[in-house]
């Protein structure tokens, strides 16, 4: 019996529920028993008030703006590791031996090509199809090609297909860019690195030696870093409830990448670049502050505020430091990244934004530099998904191998007619 109790009083009854204690963050009341005492159920739509499993990856005090995988600072991560690196430690819990990096990355690197045929897949897609439609779509057919690996009981399968998901998603990622504009798909060069690679996939071609840039490659590196995990989210909920039934691996990061998609969840970048380029100079920005604030209006400023954090993201701060080393790299500069910062702080210092606590977020600095590296805006979500699903697959794993593991299956309050009998056509 847990310490402590929560007392809950329902028509006279007293009820009590075992309170759980994690290693960090509020404590949860375990409410799994209180249909069956009760018969009454919890009501939470977007699960504002609601702890859906349990998790040893992904620490979050939003209060705080602290973000922690495996205990490491997102801080610390992102200037002194690599993403291969915060791979292996997201999916094995500890930061791996010099041996054990080189082996994880050997492995990944192995399994970059994808089968010929998939090929002929992208063939099937309109030239002007958004990335992440191709990306749903050709993650979800990997199923179909890798049956060798489905077996989601068996330990080394889930192994094998996680290791195929990371290292295939930037093939996948980069040849949905080059269908887009036309160009003929390159072969993964494994002689690169992780990122390296992705980057020649993407801006190399055939007739031409690519030349990875360090600075870009360091940033890049980075950004997947950033964007590597984020505890219970929508998109890895998506994909805890599609795992929950059994489903395969490929079908269930499928799933997960249709829920990033939304202008709400990783589609934000997209949006949030967008938005800065429309507000164009930092004199128009008022005009927009007042727009975001109007009720009656529906728009948002896009890259700000976060259902968890209600301080500065973390991860906001790094994209903004690494806006300025892309630019020092490339010696480029992009006007709305002026924009961006004064907006910034144009919103900080109103009233409206600091009381709702709203701050920017992942989103509203990683379109400046992804686009300085010369990547169309319709990519920047497919990249989030492609840096997401180590995260995806590390959570997925995670809930298989809980023996406790069961089916989600969430209730409702019915608000519909109640029963009465059909009346035939003629007497409608
Ligand atoms: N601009 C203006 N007002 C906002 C914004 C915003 N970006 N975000 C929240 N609010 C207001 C909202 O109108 C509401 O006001 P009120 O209490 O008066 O009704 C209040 O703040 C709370 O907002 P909410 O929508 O109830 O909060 P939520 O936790 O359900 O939503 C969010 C969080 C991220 C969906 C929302 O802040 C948002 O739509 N932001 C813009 C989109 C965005 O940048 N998304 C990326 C999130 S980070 C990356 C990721 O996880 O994928």
């Amino acid at each position: 019996m847990a310490d402590k109790q929560a007392k809950l009083e329902l028509g006279g009854e007293s009820h009590d529920f075992p309170v759980l204690e994690g290693t960090c963050g509020p404590d949860v009341v375990d409410i799994r028993k209180m249909y069956g005492t009760t018969g009454k159920f919890t009501y939470d739509p977007g699960y504002k008030s609601t702890a859906s499993c349990e998790s040893a990856l992904t620490y979050i005090d939003g209060q705080e703006g602290v973000l922690l995988h495996r205990g490491y600072p997102i801080g610390q991560l992102a200037e002194k590791s690599s993403f291969m690196e915060v791979s292996y430690l997201l999916l094995n819990g500890e930061l791996p031996s010099s041996d054990e990096l080189d082996d994880f990355t050997y492995t990944i690197t192995r399994h970059t090509m994808l089968h010929d045929q998939m090929r002929q897949f992208y063939q099937g897609f309109r030239r002007d199809a958004h990335p992440m439609a191709i990306m749903c779509g050709v993650v979800g057919a990997l199923s179909a090609f890798y049956h060798d690996s489905t077996d989601i009981s068996d330990p080394e399968h889930r192994k094998i297909s996680s290791h195929r998901l990371i290292a295939k998603m930037p093939t996948i990622a980069a040849m949905a860019y080059k269908y887009s504009v036309g160009q003929p798909f390159l072969y993964p060069d494994n002689s690169l690195s992780y990122t390296g690679n992705f980057l020649r996939m993407t801006f190399g071609v055939p007739a031409e030696e690519y030349e990875v840039i360090p600075e870009v490659e360091s940033a890049m590196d980075k950004i997947f870093i950033l964007h590597a995990d984020h505890e219970q989210n929508a998109s890895t909920s998506t994909v805890r409830l599609a795992g929950s039934s059994g489903a395969n691996p490929f079908a269930c990061i499928s799933a997960g990448i249709a829920c990033l998609w939304g202008p709400a969840h990783g589609g934000a970048n997209e949006a949030a670049l967008n938005m800065l380029r429309e507000i164009g100079t930092p004199d128009r920005i008022p005009h927009y502050i007042e727009r975001a604030k109007d009720k009656n209006d529906p728009f948002r400023l896009m890259g700000f505020g976060h259902r968890v954090y209600k301080n500065y993201d973390p991860r906001a701060a790094v994209m903004q430091k690494t806006v300025r080393e892309v630019f020092e790299a490339l010696n480029v500069k992009d006007p709305v990244f002026e924009t961006a910062l004064q907006l910034e702080e144009i919103a900080l210092n109103d009233d409206y934004f600091r009381e709702k606590k709203l701050f920017p977020n992942v989103d509203f600095y990683s379109g400046i530099i992804l686009s300085a590296i010369g990547f169309p805006t319709t990519m920047f979500t497919a990249l989030f998904a492609l840096a997401r699903t180590v995260g995806w697959v590390a959570q997925w794993n995670e809930m298989i191998s809980d023996p406790g593991q069961v089916i989600g299956r969430p209730r409702q309050l019915y608000t519909g007619p109640t029963q009465r009998d059909y009346v035939p056509l003629d007497q409608r």
